[in-house]
């Protein structure tokens, strides 16, 4: 790879980056997502059928997020520094519904909206019949009235559940399509369509992958840095920043 400056960058970040903040993965060896089946707790079928058990379910998700035991980490810190140093452009998108994030953007003095929530945030939640969004970190249950239109039982997660359509795909597409570099972290791969946004970039844009191992899409990726993010970020993100990743091959 002779090029030596990318000036536009996708990150696509999965749940391996928030791992070692403590928050589970959700493809563990038992199958299941903190005990449950996916199809359980998220999908549009399962509200309906048991809305009690999905909000006591995300509720879960939430305390623990908001819990002084989950801090952002130093892949957070390192995708941060990029976001606030690089001189190009660079889009963040995320399939996590942490705010890990924004909390190391926020020490950087980033704004908020740096964070593309493709899966939804679980620090929102909104109106079945209007769609307004809004933000809480206190516990949703199906008694609790909606702020619009005050009816009980008509909010929700501000989740993208499995059937439903993804947030701000046309964005992540128009990134998508003009970057030089893609750089996948801790994503199995295995949810569509952000296991497809690396073909949707060109063919000569570079594409990173970084995990604890091989995905099922890894043969689509220009190079590979096998490892924990927390512990290969600072140091790819230090490569970029100074214009070293030209130094990787293609293998
Ligand atoms: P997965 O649980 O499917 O995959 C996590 C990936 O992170 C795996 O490939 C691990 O090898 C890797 N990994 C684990 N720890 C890591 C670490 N410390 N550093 C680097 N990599 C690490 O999670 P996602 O791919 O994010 O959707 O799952 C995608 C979507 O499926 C989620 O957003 C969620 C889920 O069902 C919804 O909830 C809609």
């Amino acid at each position: 790879m002779n090029k030596q400056n990318f000036s536009s960058i996708v990150i696509l970040t999965g749940a391996g980056i928030s791992a070692e903040s403590g928050i589970k993965t959700f493809r563990d060896q038992d199958g299941l997502w903190e005990n449950h089946r996916i199809e359980e707790v998220a999908t549009p079928e399962a509200f309906i059928a048991n809305p009690d058990l999905v909000h006591l379910f995300y509720n879960a998700r939430r305390e623990q997020l908001f819990s002084e035991e989950v801090e952002h980490n130093k892949g957070h810190e390192a995708i941060a520094t990029l976001i606030k140093e690089f001189k190009g452009d660079v889009t963040l998108v995320t399939q996590n519904v942490d705010d890990l994030h924004e909390r190391a953007g926020r020490a950087l003095n980033l704004p908020d909206g740096h964070v593309i929530h493709m899966h939804g945030e679980l620090s929102k939640m909104r109106c079945k019949e209007t769609q307004n969004v809004f933000t809480s970190e206190h516990s949703l249950d199906k008694n609790l009235r909606c702020p619009c239109c005050k009816r009980p039982g008509n909010l929700r997660p501000h989740i993208v559940w499995f059937g439903e359509m993804p947030f701000y795909l046309d964005k992540i597409y128009e990134a998508l399509s003009k970057c030089e570099l893609f750089i996948s972290i801790g994503t199995s791969g295995n949810v569509y369509p952000a296991s497809q946004f690396v073909s949707f970039t060109q063919e000569d844009c570079y594409r990173l992958e970084v995990n604890l191992a091989e995905t099922t899409v890894s043969p689509l990726f220009h190079n590979r840095r096998i490892g924990k993010a927390g512990d290969t970020l600072p140091e790819l993100i230090e490569d970029i920043l100074k214009g070293h990743l030209f130094n990787l091959s293609r293998d």
